[in-house]
């Protein structure tokens, strides 16, 4: 008997909801197949916090997230809440939830579907094979460092922010790329700006001394604008790239991109104690409340989740197979339709769910007869 595994769900603003709610479908129908196995708890972050608590993580979600197991994450963001000071916009709470719980690492793969190589900016031959994942550092860097601020200086106003790295958090982050390299193609390429920045240089100090203790991972270095130029000219060479938290928050944009679509891609932030999982997409407020979302990125991250939180990996399996299939059968929500017809967000999510059961049960019998 499996023991029951706490989600703290977070749907956020703009399509954060209606694709987190397709997820959580596709789990309430592994629950029909599997016997009860989570628990969900669900908290207001972002925009849709501000609106109901006046700040963008309330006491209430932290306690949720601090009682979870894991984290399921919509989006957060929207021009309605533009003109908030910085810590009292719907970003700051994604930010303090990641540093709450000490996410350090981000892990955002961009892999193209061969079924959907056609829809990429880029031609098939450049394309087909991408298979990377970027490793973002992700409680550092000049999101986090100070002094911050707009001064005024001299009859004018001046914006600050600081790069700020140091060497343990570089350690730290670069031996779970390290690490993930090592399940994978064994190749680490990591990025920074060490031509012009103190900050990379640290940084490709301690990549390179940490890549020592790893000698059957190849260690590449590379500037963060030759890296974004390589992306797009080659992107098969890449396997593992390693990078700081704006470079990442930056090329992680781009290699969703190179797949077709943003609304395809999951991410996971991990820590010690605890994860937290959400489309790489933002929350998209022009198809907001309209069902035409892309839930794939949200229910890929609940695969994740499964996978890096809980070990299901027989169960996250099943689910990132009912997604390829259906892409592999034509099913299109718009991002990804052309001139096609478009199914809808809940269509997306009922199709998947389906499938998601049939891969259970057709691994089911194998299984028992295992024992
Ligand atoms: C991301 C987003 C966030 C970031 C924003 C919403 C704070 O762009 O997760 O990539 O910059 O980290
Ligand atoms: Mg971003």
């Amino acid at each position: 008997m499996q023991g029951t595994y706490r989600i703290a769900v977070l749907p956020g603003d703009g399509i954060g909801p209606e694709v987190t709610g397709q997820a959580i479908k596709v789990l309430k129908a592994v629950e029909e197949i599997q016997g009860p196995m989570f628990r969900f708890q669900t908290g207001l972050i972002g925009g849709a916090a501000i609106d109901e608590t006046a700040v963008p993580l309330p006491a209430e979600t932290i306690s949720i997230c601090h009682n979870a197991q894991a984290i399921l994450l919509g989006a957060v963001g929207g021009p309605r809440w533009d003109h908030q000071r910085h810590d009292l916009r719907p970003e700051a709470g994604l930010l303090q939830l990641r540093q709450r719980q000490e996410l350090y690492v981000n892990l955002r793969p961009a892999v193209v579907h061969d079924s959907l190589v056609y829809l990429s900016a880029l031609k098939p031959d450049v394309v087909r094979g991408t298979d990377l994942v970027i490793v973002r550092e992700l409680l550092g860097g000049i999101y986090f460092g100070n002094p911050r601020g707009i001064f005024a200086k001299n009859g004018e106003r001046m914006g600050i922010n600081t790069e700020v790295y140091r060497e343990h958090e570089i350690e730290r982050v670069a031996h779970r790329a390290f690490q993930l390299a090592r399940l994978r193609r064994h190749k680490v390429t990591s990025v920074d700006k060490a031509n012009v920045l103190e900050s990379s240089r640290l940084w490709r100090d301690v990549v390179t001394r940490i890549g020592r203790m790893y000698g059957d991972v190849e260690l590449q270095h590379l500037y963060v604008d030759s890296c974004a130029m390589q992306l797009i000219d080659r992107p098969t060479r890449f396997d593992v790239v390693l990078t700081n938290n704006m470079f990442g928050d930056i090329l992680s944009d781009e290699a969703a991109m190179l797949t077709g679509s943003i609304g395809l891609l999951p991410s996971a932030s991990l820590g010690e104690r605890t994860a937290l999982y959400e489309p790489i997409h933002g929350s998209a407020p022009d198809i907001a409340g309209r069902n035409r979302a892309n839930p794939i990125a949200a229910i890929a991250s609940a695969a994740m989740m499964l996978k890096y939180s809980f070990r299901l990996e027989m169960i996250a399996d099943a689910i990132e197979r009912a997604i390829a299939k259906v892409l592999k059968r034509g099913v299109r929500t718009a991002d990804m339709a052309g001139k096609k017809r478009a199914v809808t967000t809940t269509r997306m999510g009922d199709l998947i769910a389906q499938e998601t059961q049939k891969a259970l049960k057709a691994s089911a019998p194998k299984k028992s007869r295992k024992r």
